[in-house]
Order: C-alpha cells, then structure tokens, then sequence
C-alpha cells in the first residue's frame, strides 16, 4: 500500500513540474503588412504585460496604418528600435514624431549616424535629417549605441544589440550600418537582420556574437535581396523566414512578370528552398502574427 502512495506521488511530481519547466511565451511579435506595395520594414512586439516595442515602423504612407495599430495597443510605446535612417524605415516613424496625436515614445533606441555619414548616400541624407531633427524637437529619450552587445530586458523579452554602425564602411554605407537585433524569451528566438549587407553581414558572421545568430525566426537581410551573404544563410540555424518583402521584390518582378527584374530575391528564396525552410512570413500577404 505504501508502494502505490509512492507511486501516487511520483506521478503527482511529474505532472506539477512539467507546467513548471515549460518554456513561456512572453512576447507576441507582429510583422506589419505592406501599405502600398512599396519596400518597408516594420514589426511590433508585445509583451506578457502589455508593453508595446517597435521596430522601425515602414514608409512615410504607411504612418496612418501604423497609428492605428499603436493606437489599438494602447498608443504608448515602452521602446522603439531603429535600426537605420533609410526613408522605408524612418518615414513613418518620423510622421509620428513631427505629430505624435497621442502617441507616447518612452524611450528610442539607436546608432546616430554623425552628420557627414549621412551624406554619403546624398538622395537618402534629407530624410534622415529630417528624423533626427523631429526626434530632438519632441525631445524623446534616446540611447545610442556606439559600439555593440548591449543586451536589455524588457517585460521578461530579451534584445541584444549585435551590429551598430559602421562609419569605417564606405560600400553600401546606411544599410551596413544597421543595427542587427537579437530577440528573445525561453520560447522562441528572433533574429532582426534589418538591411545588413554583405560586408557587415559577413563580419557579423565571424564576429563575437556568432553564438547569437542561431534563431527560430530569421528576418531575411535587406528584405530578402542583396542583403546578407548566402554562406550567412548557409551557416546560420533557423526555421522560419521574415519577409518585410513586397510582391514585386518577392517576385522579383519588372512589370512583366515573375523573375523579370534584375533583384536577387528568386535566387534567395532556391537557395531556402535547399537549407529545406518551409515556414515563410511574407509582408504583402498581410499581418504575420507569430506567438
Ligand atoms: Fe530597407
């Protein structure tokens, strides 16, 4: 008799503790649709108690769809990442910023480029100007990060800062430059590659934080095209694919139909098709939403 008690309890053990250990879900990320069919790159993540972080945040159209999603979370935003000043990744966010309507931004995190960096890509200076401008002028808090592997919790969610940027880099200089962001609780990993290149991405690759580049999800560089290195793709474990991709990019599309641009993305997505991923996030199919 007091053998089956033991049993009892021994069966009683196992099943208390298997909730206990189970890995918790912390965080809800959403990859935002494509507006209007254009290039962008924007996610939003909530955590288990609410608290809104962004992630770029897409082209200056798509502020009002941006809006109204904050708006729907609550309109207050814990953090917002930036990840580098490219008009499809600050467009929106600096409409918000010029006239934040009741959104509140309690803290920005970036890697400033200094003045003469931003001038390197001569088209694209003006709009990053102009985002830095209406982010002193509201006056949000800001870290800088001018080096990497600040690692920061928020609400039980883990981000760590692996790429800043690089003023040394003169090839492909903003998209270079992106911050590289690694996101992650006991339940799932998600790596933000943002616009990285080859040559940062390749750096990345042999760098310090290669231990930190293994992920369930996988934001495809440069929005899936002449981003990352295919040995980076190659090298690094991972499950599921991000696309912040529109169709004619994921198409790689002229106007004259699939595979008629000059956009390296077909070849990206054989060269999935062989690592054998089958599980793809695709901006202009609608609002991913992965738990
Ligand atoms: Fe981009």
């Amino acid at each position: 008799m007091k053998r089956m008690y033991f049993i009892y309890f021994i069966i009683a053990l196992f099943f208390s503790i298997i909730p206990a250990t189970a890995a918790k879900n912390t965080f809800t990320l959403w990859q935002l649709p494509s507006q209007i069919n254009t290039i962008g790159n924007s996610y939003i993540i909530l955590t288990r108690n609410g608290k809104v972080v962004v992630m770029d945040g897409g082209v200056k159209e798509e502020a009002p769809y941006l809006r109204g999603f904050l708006a729907a979370l609550g309109n207050e935003v814990e953090a917002w990442f930036v990840t580098h000043p490219h008009p499809d990744h600050i467009g929106a966010l600096t409409e918000i910023l010029k006239t934040p309507q009741g959104i509140v931004i309690k803290k920005l995190y970036q890697s400033e480029f200094s003045p003469a960096f931003r001038d390197t890509e001569p088209d694209c200076a003006p709009a990053a100007n102009a985002y830095y401008d209406a982010l002193a002028a509201l006056g949000v808090p800001v870290t800088n990060y001018a080096t990497p592997g600040a690692q920061l919790d928020i609400d039980g969610v883990n981000f760590k800062i692996l790429t800043v940027t690089n003023e040394n880099i003169r090839v492909n200089p903003y998209n270079n430059s992106s911050m590289a962001i690694r996101v992650w609780d006991k339940k799932k990993s998600i790596l933000f590659l943002a616009d990285l290149g080859l040559e940062s991405g390749d750096l990345l690759l042999n760098g310090p934080y290669r231990k930190d580049l293994d992920c369930d999800y996988l934001q495809m560089a440069h929005h899936g095209q002449r981003g990352v290195s295919k040995d980076f793709y190659r090298t690094v474990k991972f499950s599921a694919c991000l696309w912040p991709t529109p169709s004619w990019v994921y198409n790689n599309d002229a106007g004259n139909g699939f595979n008629t641009h000059t956009l390296e993305t077909v070849e990206i997505r054989e060269l999935m098709e062989e690592l054998g991923i089958t599980r793809h996030y695709i901006s202009f199919e609608g609002l991913s939403k992965i738990e």
